[in-house]
């Protein structure tokens, strides 16, 4: 099969379609001014790497990953000027930035490059290139895949060594023979989206995987790559799924030499998927995963085996106070959430809605206090499913009038769904179905044939 290296075709203003149903409302306005900065400075920009992934398998989008044939730092402090967005990090190296806008989508801005690595795990050589050449350096054809988003071609999709085709058949593939020799963070990378996605690993990428392993690779990740991975293990939906697979693989020491066997706290790191999936698919929840996530991870280490590994991770302030903090603050949200005047559904709601997503998770972990446990888990299974039901047209269909009251009126009224004081509306009946003829060549009206399931689909988020 020869591999599509661009593909235009009718299809072309399907992916645009694709990508505007897939974002959020929120990182679609943040994609909106990407472009039109682009557009302003005249730049070639591309969705990339795992955000392509997400939108064409059908994953929700994590974070919007973008690339520019140009100077990207420069790009990213041109959108962080307005004040609408900070830089996160910028790796002067491979000339890259990480922004996170006000309304909190995260957005990874990378320059168009070629990377030659003189020896494994080394600082590769880096230069501009094309978007093209920069995805036959990626790690796998799943990740190398590109949407033009310039003005001239938007909607082409660049796919040179067949992602798409590997996403449909659930394979993770290596783009180039040398991928976990090049860069060998990679061998990790493979075993955590194979985690994330329940792929399959393609015979060929085996073979490399097992060569790499035979030459001791992992031995030359860098402690920053590992620093790395590690925070992006702590994002991922199932981490223990991940450290449990790590182990088996006998990769899990990398990060610290005392994780292992009961060490690795698997039996917390499985409640705690437990507790993350009680959230319901759809709603705002949001959590800082990275304080919970060293929580319990370090949970069954020696004091000195903790701090050595912490020490090692270079928390930065922010990372250590979420840590270090963790057990306080929800040691006080606890207390809060036994207050008596938390009596009604309505009251648990509004006071849960403002609270940080990881105290709760931690809560739900660690409380030994019935009534908090029971108001958490009412929250995720009882309260968010019914808000979430309520509409807008409900809300229409009373009476009420759109406008600047519209916002304060449905939380009233979410609030009375909640304490039972408003019963959910009865659907109106669907109009009578016409006598079918019994007897004769019956053929079915068109209008009657169910409308095709949508292509792709948006599974929960990720917590
Ligand atoms: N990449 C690579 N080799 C690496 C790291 C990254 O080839 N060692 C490429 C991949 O194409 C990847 C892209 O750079 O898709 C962006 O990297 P990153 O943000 O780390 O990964 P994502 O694919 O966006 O994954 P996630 O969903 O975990 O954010």
């Amino acid at each position: 099969m020869f591999p599509r290296i661009l593909e235009r075709s009718s299809t072309m203003s399907d992916y645009m379609f694709m990508l505007d149903s897939h974002l959020t409302a929120d990182q679609s306005r943040v994609a909106a001014e990407v472009q039109a900065k682009a557009v302003e400075q005249g730049l070639n920009l591309f969705l990339s790497g795992g955000a392509m992934r997400d939108m064409l398998g059908g994953f929700p989008i994590r974070d919007l990953d973008f690339t520019v044939e140009g100077n990207a730092i420069k790009f990213a402090k041109l959108l962080a000027a307005k004040g609408e967005a900070e830089i996160l990090s910028t790796d002067d190296h491979k000339k890259s930035a990480e922004l996170l806008f006000s309304n909190g989508v995260t957005v990874e801005i990378g320059m168009a490059r070629t990377e030659r690595y003189g020896k494994p795990g080394a600082r590769p050589v880096v230069a501009p290139a094309t978007m093209h050449e920069d995805l036959r350096g990626r790690d796998f054809t799943i990740n190398a895949m590109a949407l033009s988003l310039h003005k001239a071609s938007r909607g082409l999709l660049l796919d040179p060594t067949n992602g798409q085709a590997d996403l449909e058949r659930k394979e993770m593939r290596t783009v180039h023979n040398y991928a976990f020799y090049d860069d060998p963070l990679r061998l990790l990378r493979l075993l955590r989206f194979k985690t994330r996605l329940n792929f399959a690993i393609e015979e060929r990428t085996q073979m490399q995987y097992a060569n790499a392993r035979e030459a001791e690779m992992e031995t030359k990740i860098p402690v920053e790559g590992l620093n790395l991975e590690l925070r992006k293990i702590a994002d991922e939906p199932d981490p223990g799924e991940l450290l449990r697979v790590l182990e088996e693989e006998k990769l899990a020491h990398l990060f610290s030499s005392a994780l292992a066997g009961t060490k690795l706290n698997l039996p917390t790191f499985q409640r705690l998927h437990k507790a993350r999936q009680m959230v319901p698919s759809g709603s705002e929840f949001t959590a800082q995963n990275l304080g919970l996530f060293l929580n319990v991870l370090v949970e069954k280490l020696n004091p000195k085996e903790k701090a050595a590994l912490i020490k090692r991770l270079e928390l930065t302030k922010a990372e250590l106070a979420q840590w270090q903090k963790l057990d306080a603050n929800a040691k006080k949200l606890e207390k809060e959430l036994k207050a008596p005047k938390l009596n009604r559904a309505s009251a648990v709601y509004r006071f849960l809605k403002a609270q940080p997503g990881e105290l709760m998770l931690y809560l739900l972990l660690r409380s030994q206090q019935r009534l908090v446990v029971d108001r958490i888990k009412n929250y995720f299974t009882k309260y968010i499913p019914i808000a979430l039901e309520v509409t807008d047209r409900d809300l229409l269909a009373t009476g009420i009038e759109p406008g600047p009251k519209f916002a304060k009126a449905k939380e009233d009224y979410i609030n009375g769904r909640l304490d039972g004081r408003i019963k959910k509306p009865i659907p109106p009946e669907p109009p009578p179905t016409p006598p079918q003829s019994t007897g004769g060549f019956a053929r079915r009206s068109p209008a009657a044939t169910p409308a095709p399931a949508p292509t792709t689909t948006t599974p929960s988020k990720p917590v």
